[in-house]
């Protein structure tokens, strides 16, 4: 019999990196009202950092940068702005440098996200997620520049994984994080010089966040895809915030342009056809699958 699989531990980054790695520092951020940027801006806050976080609906960012402040004591505002409006991101811009003096770093993570086959999809919806995803990157890179040249920060890119194959229904969301991935390796190399660094974090399906729950088919067993993983289990948002964390620590200094997917090793076993973990975990159980040699 098969013994039981491994389950990746879960661990919060203050277990690891010193408490005031960010002191003094500045993060921006476009989706930090919620799911996973909101728990990224979290974990930057628990090591010093102060924080703005941007999205479109000022009640959830106001009392989620209330919600923040309070659990980590350290300063967070809400900067209302739609990613696809250059006037309303300047603002922001503005509003948390008034506020915090600079800015050093910048999570790019608004993004939208629905099921729709390609043949189905309006010319208006795929769009609308280019329009947010990839032009809101641009549009954020390019109203924090200057800022983040000066205070020599870096980048942290959201994307995901669903481009590296052709995932059915996510043919607007794979050609919109495949232009964020573009437009971060193009900022690492034109910016390096300038001392700032850019890299691009793809999770894997991350339980528990807005963008699952619209992605996952009704019904469908979490125990079994959380077999699917190699690490043994769903990611969490504290995955993502980890290596969020570890990107913008000095310990990556000499790390950009870089694309980490945080997905327990998932991406690997797209091609698996043995029965998975069972097949590693007893390799004895695999010899009733081949067909015996002639
Ligand atoms: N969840 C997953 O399993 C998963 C997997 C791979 C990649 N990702 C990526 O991870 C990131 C976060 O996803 P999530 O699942 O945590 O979803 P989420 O909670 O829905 O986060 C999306 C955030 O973006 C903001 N936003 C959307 N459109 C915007 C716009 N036009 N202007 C400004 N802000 C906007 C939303 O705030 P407002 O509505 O207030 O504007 C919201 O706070 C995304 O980049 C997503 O593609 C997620």
């Amino acid at each position: 019999m098969a013994p039981a699989p491994y389950v990746a531990s879960r661990t919060t980054s203050t277990q690891v990196f010193k408490p005031d790695i960010f002191a003094g520092k500045v993060l921006f951020c476009t989706g930090g009202g919620s799911g996973i940027c909101r728990a990224m801006t979290e974990a930057m806050m628990r090591h010093g950092c102060k924080s703005a976080i941007v999205g479109r609906k000022i009640d959830r960012l106001t009392k989620a940068a209330q919600e923040l402040t309070e659990t980590t004591g350290q300063p967070c505002i809400p900067a209302q702005a739609d990613v696809r409006d250059p006037k309303a991101l300047a603002q922001a811009v503005k509003t948390t440098v008034e506020k915090f003096g600079r800015i050093d770093f910048v999570i790019c993570g608004a993004a939208g996200n629905f099921l729709a086959p390609i043949s189905g999809l309006s010319e208006n919806a795929f769009r609308t997620v280019m329009e947010i995803d990839t032009m809101g990157t641009y549009n954020t890179i390019k109203a924090t520049i200057m800022h983040v040249r000066k205070a020599k920060g870096a980048y942290v890119h959201v994307s995901a994984t669903l481009h590296h194959n052709g995932t059915p229904f996510q043919a607007h969301v794979s050609a919109a994080k495949a232009g964020v991935d573009a437009l971060s390796a193009v900022l690492a190399v034109e910016e390096g010089p300038h001392g700032v660094r850019s890299n691009v974090i793809a999770p894997g399906p991350i339980g528990g966040t807005e963008g699952m729950d619209r992605l996952s088919v009704r019904g469908s067993d979490s125990k079994q895809r959380s077999m699917m993983v190699p690490a043994g289990r769903m990611g969490d948002v504290e995955d993502i915030a980890n290596a969020a964390v570890f990107f913008f620590s000095d310990a990556a200094s000499y790390i950009t342009g870089q694309v980490l997917l945080v997905d327990g090793g998932w991406e690997h076993l797209r091609t698996m056809s043995l029965p998975y973990p069972e097949a590693v975990l007893d390799p004895e159980s695999v010899r009733k699958y081949i067909k015996p040699r002639m």
